[in-house]
Order: C-alpha cells, then sequence, then structure tokens
C-alpha cells in the first residue's frame, strides 16, 4: 500500500478528477465518486463545514459518524496524526489489524482507530465517537481523488438518507442533482455493498457492519485475533442505549415501494414444492389490491412461480456475490423506473456474503419477513 498513483491516460479523465480534488481540497462542497462497493459522497475529513455539507446534501441526522477515505498509510500519519516523518509507517495502527490491513486494504474494509489526542479530524465525521472509522478503497478513481487532493475524504454512501445505496452514476444524479457540484462517473460498482467495518479494539474483536468482505474472510484473514470474531448483534439494542454503530439504528436502504421478504428456513422438512405452494398462496395474500408488483428471486424461485400479468419478475442472480453485486441496482430499478407498488424479495442464506445481503434486506423490508 504504497500510495502510488494509477496512471491516468485519458485527459478528459484527467481534467475532471482535478477538478473534483481541487473542490475536495479548496472548498467546503462535496463530489459524488465511485468506490469499489457503492458511491460515496466526499468532503474533507477535515473541514467542519465540508462534512456539514455532506449531511445536508444527503438529509443524514449528524450524530451518525462517517468513514474516512483515505489512499495510503503515510497521508493517514501526515494528515491525521500530523506526522510527516514516522520511522514506523504502522505505528498509529494497533497491530491487532496488521493482518487484515497487509491482506485486505485497499478493499472494502473499515477499521476502527482511536481518535488521537490531537486530532485535525473535524469533529462532525467522528460524531464525537472516541473512535474514527478508516479505509482504503480500491477503486482506482477513488485512490486517485484522494490522493490528488491530499485530503482524506469522508463519504457515506451518495444517496439521500433512508434510499437504497448508490451502484450507478444514475442512481446519485436521481438522489442529488441540484444538490452537489460534480459527480465522477466510473461505472457500475462493483462490489454492490458497503464495506465490512470491523472494531479490533474490543475483545473479542466484532464485526459492526457486514459488507464486501465475508465475516468468514475477517475471521480467516486476521489471524489469531480475529479467529472468534463476533457479528454485532443491532437487535438487542434499547431505546436510548450508546449503540456501538450509530449507523445501524436508523431507516435504512427503503425503496418507496413496500417490501416484503421472503427467507429460506433451511433446516423445514417440508419438500421445495410444497414450501413453494405456500409462498405462492403468501404472495397471493399480500398482492391483493395491489396494480404493479415486482418480485426479485434468486436460488430457489422457478421462473414461473407467479403467472400474473401485474408482476415484474427478475432474477437477482444465481450466487450470492452476484445477489450482492446486483441487490442495490435491482431495488432501485422496479421503484424507480417500473414504479410498482410493492417488491418481492427472495432471501437466501445468511452464510458468506448472504450475511450482508440478508442484513440490507431485512433492513428495506423493515423486518417484513416471511419463512418459507
Ligand atoms: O463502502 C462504504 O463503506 C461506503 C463507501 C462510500 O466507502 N461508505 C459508507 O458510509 O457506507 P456510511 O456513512 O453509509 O456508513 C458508515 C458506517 C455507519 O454504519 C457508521 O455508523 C459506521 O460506519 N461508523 C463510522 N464511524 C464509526 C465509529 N467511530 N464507530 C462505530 N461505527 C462507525
Ligand atoms: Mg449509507
Amino acid at each position: 500500500i504504497d500510495g502510488s498513483l494509477p496512471t491516468i491516460t485519458d485527459l478528459e479523465t484527467e481534467r475532471n478528477l482535478l477538478e473534483a480534488a481541487k473542490i475536495i481540497r479548496e472548498t467546503d462542497d462535496t463530489v459524488g465518486f465511485p468506490t469499489e462497493t457503492v458511491y460515496g459522497l466526499g468532503g474533507s475529513s477535515l473541514n467542519d463545514r465540508s462534512v456539514l455539507n455532506i449531511y445536508k446534501a444527503k438529509n443524514r441526522p449528524s450524530d451518525n459518524p462517517l468513514i474516512s477515505h483515505i489512499s495510503s498509510i503515510d497521508q493517514l500519519n501526515r494528515k491525521i496524526y500530523g506526522q510527516a516523518q514516522v520511522s514506523d509507517v504502522f505505528q498509529n495502527i494497533p497491530t491487532v489489524y496488521r493482518n487484515l490491513i497487509d491482506k485486505l486494504w485497499p478493499g472494502p474494509l473499515t477499521i476502527l482507530l482511536p481518535v488521537p489526542r490531537v486530532s485535525t479530524l473535524s469533529k462532525l465525521t467522528t460524531a464525537d465517537q472516541p473512535t474514527f472509522a478508516v479505509r482504503i478503497p480500491s477503486n482506482p478513481v477513488a485512490r486517485a481523488l484522494i490522493a490528488l487532493s491530499d485530503t482524506p475524504i469522508a463519504a457515506p454512501s451518495a444517496n439521500r438518507s433512508t434510499r437504497p445505496s448508490p451502484t450507478l452514476v444514475a442512481h446519485v444524479y436521481h438522489d442529488l442533482k441540484g444538490r452537489i457540484p460534480l459527480i465522477l462517473d466510473g461505472g457500475a460498482c462493483t462490489v454492490g455493498v458497503e464495506s465490512t467495518v470491523v472494531d479490533g479494539l474490543v475483545d473479542p474483536p466484532l464485526l459492526l457492519r457486514p459488507g464486501g468482505f465475508t465475516w468468514e474472510r475477517i475471521r480467516e484473514m486476521g489471524g489469531d485475533d480475529w479467529s472468534n470474531c463476533k457479528v454485532e448483534n443491532n437487535k438487542t439494542i434499547a431505546a436510548g442505549e450508546k449503540v456501538r454503530t450509530p449507523g445501524m439504528k436508523y431507516r435504512h436502504y427503503s425503496p418507496q415501494a413496500k417490501v416484503v421478504l421472503f427467507s429460506p428456513h433451511i433446516s423445514d422438512s417440508a419438500s421445495l414444492s410444497q414450501r413453494l405452494d405456500n409462498v405462492k398462496a403468501a404472495i397471493e395474500h399480500h398482492t391483493q389490491g395491489i396494480r404493479k408488483y415486482a418480485l426479485l428471486s434468486t436460488l430457489l424461485f422457478p421462473d414461473d412461480l407467479i403467472t400474473d400479468p401485474r408482476c415484474i419478475h427478475k432474477s437477482l442472480g444465481k450466487t450470492s456475490s452476484d445477489i450482492q453485486t446486483n441487490l442495490f441496482a435491482m431495488l432501485r430499478e422496479v421503484d424507480e423506473l417500473e414504479e410498482v407498488d410493492l417488491i418481492l424479495v427472495e432471501g437466501i442464506d445468511e452464510e458468506g456474503e448472504g450475511l450482508a445481503v440478508m442484513n440490507r434486506l431485512k433492513k428495506a423490508a423493515s423486518n417484513n419477513v416471511t419463512l418459507f
């Protein structure tokens, strides 16, 4: 992770990157930009007014802290810790993170670090938490933007608060047009869900948000400390209690249409055809009086499950990683372009990518889940 710049080969890309970098470095404004996970809405992590403008453009509550995106560990030392000369580039990073960083950065992994005693970070970036979140994205446009501005970039997903995260530039434009001066178009995001957020400062270490790297991968790659990493269970948080990942308490990932999630019940002894008959009956019940609805299927629902002219049937994909990549774009497609009134989704087992996929789908469905 040497922080060297990707080679920029065409003049238009160079001009657009320089313009975006200038906005980050020299103004209080924000820009939309691609990452490998989802599009981000970025502003300087070091500038209160930039961070306020992020919250304002998104309509996001400001007690929800932001991830700072850096292009190298050298930049972290210089810009957040104010150390131009370091004897060990890892001196500000607890050893618990060493293996994960060696193997998974740059990439969709966000770690928590203690806020330094003398900190350049805007307090609004951290929402006054004792820790701050940081990651090095692997998307070359994101890396170039951060390196060219030489500024840690605070960036939540570039959607209006509560909406599904954007994985295409058109999604960012749809939600934020007229509210931000510039969006960099880097094509479709390959990962499709946000980064995995981990906290290695507690014992045992916690997975705070399932994301682009699976829980299995974190346990496998992290070394001894991470082999017993637990998944934070946000369901048990009582009202008023201080949450470890403030973002997890808000309504999230919601299309305008109501979402109903069908969740496979692996240990069910009934045959698949019996289970699918139950699904059909439940769909009939949910779609009474509905003008137009979508059925997003995954692994078990057959193409001919529903023959109803009101139904738009689409496949989210046939592998968990394809399903993850397509998830947000498909929710937006049927919601914003097809304008359906109801979205029925076939869930998957919560293994591998399934944990992040089901985490997002349960929120989109406000826990309106039917087992099948
Ligand atoms: O993939 C991603 O992470 C995307 C792209 C743009 O990089 N960004 C993103 O940011 O998803 P956002 O703001 O939507 O989610 C940040 C998550 C929230 O759940 C927030 O509560 C948590 O990280 N977080 C940030 N700082 C934290 C802290 N100090 N302690 C605990 N959780 C924190
Ligand atoms: Mg978000």
